[in-house]
């Protein structure tokens, strides 16, 4: 079978695993050929987009052109504008609602383990590989694959992944017999992929697989109308969360945060929002005191509290960094970018001062079980 959008499946027959990714090991198919529409009983309606019908009304009538066919997608938007949202619900629009929806955050994985992450290996491929491991292309099978970050990926690894998607076909690390898979690819990017093209950092040629049909997401700024149903939501949720009662937005604090120039979009609200509740107890909401703390990553310590060493206060700045970056360390949103520092610089740092990564790297699994 081939990944392809035009048509046509098939169904491999590969071992069977366990867990919520298994994949089938009979011939049966696990979804109707294209193109059908929706097909099962996923619940699009689950993902809140709220805008919808106002400053995202552009991309939505794209997500219904585009999600019902298998072509792949490309998302591209500032962080925080709700890129994943949206692959989400395409993934719950389409025939593959039923099919598994993967997000790999190609930013967090080390350049010396993509191909095992995304193609798998083989027990025994390599020191440490005790179990043979399915790659996300093969947990995605019958449903839809999100590369999240995917001009991350290095040059080597783009020609990797290009060679899949053309052949429909992969072999995992240490493997010698070809895995079909059937898979959607969504991807998503902050970056201008035409620039890096130019510049020789993107395939032009995965470039152009992967942008069949491309979806722009506007920066918050840019949709402030949205902004009131979007605060009004994330309030609601705060004070349930905190006290059981859900927190409204005064006129004056909308005020505020509509004079806000959100550079993190909805991501950056939403934390304003819980953090004005957390001031104010879950009963009220602090817009203000949130906002003027608001960006501070390492706040002063004041006369009178525990004077932090050089050591605790860069740990904790690291960690910060990372928490921002959701774990991601190299590129231009990583976390060595952001404190100014080279990566290999900043991974010694954090092993000698003992941050652990684990903690601020975000898997799809991860995201999936949340
Ligand atoms: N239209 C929306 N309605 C409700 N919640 C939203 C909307 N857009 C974004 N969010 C919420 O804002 C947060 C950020 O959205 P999302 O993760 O989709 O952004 P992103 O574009 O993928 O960001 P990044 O580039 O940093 O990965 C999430 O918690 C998401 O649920
Ligand atoms: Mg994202």
């Amino acid at each position: 079978m081939r990944i392809r959008y035009n048509g046509g499946v098939h169904i491999p027959a590969v071992f069977p695993v366990s867990g919520p990714d298994s994949i089938a090991a009979d011939d049966a198919p696990r979804r109707p050929s294209y193109p059908t529409g929706r097909a099962s009983a996923a619940t699009p309606d689950e993902i809140l987009v709220v805008g919808a019908d106002r400053g995202l009304r552009s991309v939505m009538e794209q997500v219904a052109q585009v999600a019902p066919t298998d072509a792949p997608v490309m998302l591209t938007g500032e962080t925080g504008s709700g890129k994943e949202v949206v692959a989400r619900l395409i993934h719950a629009r389409s025939a593959r609602a039923r099919g598994p929806m993967v997000r790999v955050n190609c930013g967090a994985i080390a350049p010396e383990l993509v191909d095992s992450e995304l193609f798998g290996h083989e027990r025994g491929s390599f020191t440490g590989a005790s179990q043979t491991r399915l790659g996300w292309f093969e947990r995605a099978h019958g449903g839809t694959l999100f590369l999240d970050e995917v001009a991350e990926l290095s040059l080597a690894a783009q020609v990797r992944l290009l060679r899949v998607l053309q052949d429909g076909e992969l072999e995992r690390v240490g493997g010698s017999k070809s895995v079909r898979v059937d898979v959607r690819v969504v991807t998503a990017t902050h970056r201008d992929l035409r620039s890096l093209c130019a510049r020789g950092e993107m395939r032009e040629d995965l470039f152009y697989r992967l942008a069949v049909f491309s979806v722009e997401i506007p920066p918050l700024r840019e949709r402030l109308c949205d902004l009131p149903a979007l605060a009004a939501h994330f309030a609601e949720r705060a004070g349930l969360r905190l006290s059981g009662t859900p927190l409204t937005v005064a006129r004056d604090d909308l005020e505020l945060l509509l004079s806000h120039p959100w550079p993190g979009n909805v991501r950056e609200l939403s934390a304003v929002v819980e953090r004005a509740a957390i001031l104010g107890n879950g009963a009220r909401l602090e817009v203000a005191r949130a906002l003027e703390g608001h960006g501070a990553s390492v706040t002063a310590p004041r006369t009178g509290e525990a004077f932090a060493t050089l050591a605790a206060a860069t740990r904790r700045h690291i960690e910060e960094a990372l928490s921002r970056t959701r774990g991601r360390i190299e590129g231009p949103n990583g976390a060595a970018a952001l404190l100014g520092l080279n990566p290999h610089t900043l991974r010694g740092k954090m092993r000698k001062l003992g941050v652990e990564w684990s903690r601020f790297r975000e898997t799809a699994l991860e995201r999936r079980s949340a």
